[in-house]
């Protein structure tokens, strides 16, 4: 039996999650008698073994993580505790629907967006991605310091749309910060339908391009309407995905401006020297794309797609 408050919470009903360990309530603050959900509840993985204490050592530093966030493509941190044993953490609730679910992965039909979609989706979370990446912090001797962090989950589930037409990144618990974690490198983490060649093969650790790689994935998805990487298991995937050519005739994704097309090939190259430097570089590439002067009408029609996807059934 779940919890019912924590703190000055009160948890209300649980969502859908990907993985077994993990589960998100949505919640109000128990003083709200009408119960609107405007917080989500994470609650750390339980369990004995050592992958459940690695489970909670990943969730500890995501905490630290989301207190010291603040980025307006980022859910917002509201509070972490502990009671009667249940480690949890509090975060603003983004009404919607994750990118999975609005693109129709767990239907036989997935759906293509429009380019200008596209553009204004992968800006926002290439936004949040430049946040984390350039992330810094004061040292010991109080000089800034570069503190970068990367996600290395990036993936659809973990992209939060709402009913406003905002797009937003979470679930950091693979995420890397050496300041933090430094042993944090060994973990094997990340969806693999998603992940850099380079990771698979093992060559280099996670890199700012190998989490450039993984946003290119999505972008390749939401243009082509069908998934990058989908085979019956990790192992044919990951097989696909060191095997993969973008310049391959059926891979190509057609109609695009050049600077659009650019920012799919370049990211998506198996060689991450041949990739973008850095999120920066892709958010100024895509801010030139000719598809980016629609990025308002974007968001409100993504707003009113959001709310059809999410319609309460009456
Ligand atoms: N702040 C939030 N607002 C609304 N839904 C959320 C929020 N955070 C997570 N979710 C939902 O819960 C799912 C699982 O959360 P996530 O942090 O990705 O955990 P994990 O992938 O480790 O199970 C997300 O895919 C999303 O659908
Ligand atoms: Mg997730």
């Amino acid at each position: 039996m779940e919890p019912q408050r924590l703190g000055n919470y009160r948890l209300l009903s649980a969502l859908p999650t990907s993985s077994v360990t993990t589960r998100v309530y949505l919640t109000c603050l128990d003083s709200n008698e009408q119960s609107q959900p405007a917080y989500v509840t994470k609650l750390m993985p339980t369990g004995g073994g050592e992958t459940a204490e690695l489970l909670r050592a990943q969730f500890e530093h995501e905490i630290k993580l989301l207190r010291v966030f603040n980025h307006p493509n980022i859910p917002s941190y509201h509070a972490d505790g502990e009671e009667n044993g249940v480690r949890y953490v509090v975060l603003d609730r983004i009404d919607g629907c994750n990118l999975a679910t609005f693109l129709g992965h767990d239907r036989k039909q997935p759906r293509a967006l429009s380019k200008e979609m596209a553009v204004y989706i992968m800006g926002q979370l290439a936004n949040a991605v430049h946040y984390c990446h350039g992330f810094t912090r004061i040292d010991e001797h109080g000089k800034e310091v570069a503190a970068g962090i990367l996600h290395r989950d990036l993936n659809p589930q973990n992209v939060l749309l709402s009913r406003d037409g905002d797009v937003m990144l979470c679930d950091f618990n693979a995420a890397k910060s050496p300041w933090l974690q430094p042993e944090h490198d060994t973990v094997d983490v990340g969806l693999k339908a998603y992940m850099a060649p380079e990771r698979i093969i093992g060559s280099t650790p996670a890199t700012a391009q190998s989490d450039l790689f993984s946003l290119a994935v999505m972008l390749w998805e939401i243009l082509k309407g069908q998934r990058c990487f989908q085979a019956e298991n990790d192992l044919k995937t990951m097989d696909a995905i060191v095997r993969f050519d973008i310049s391959h005739s059926g891979r190509r994704v057609t109609g695009l401006s050049t600077k659009l097309s650019e920012i799919v090939r370049k990211n998506l190259d198996r060689d991450p020297g041949r990739r973008y430097i850095s999120a920066f570089q892709m958010l100024q590439r895509l801010a030139q794309a000719p598809e980016a002067a629609a990025a308002e009408r974007s968001r409100s029609t993504l707003a009113a797609q959001v709310a059809e996807v999410t319609k309460p059934a009456s």
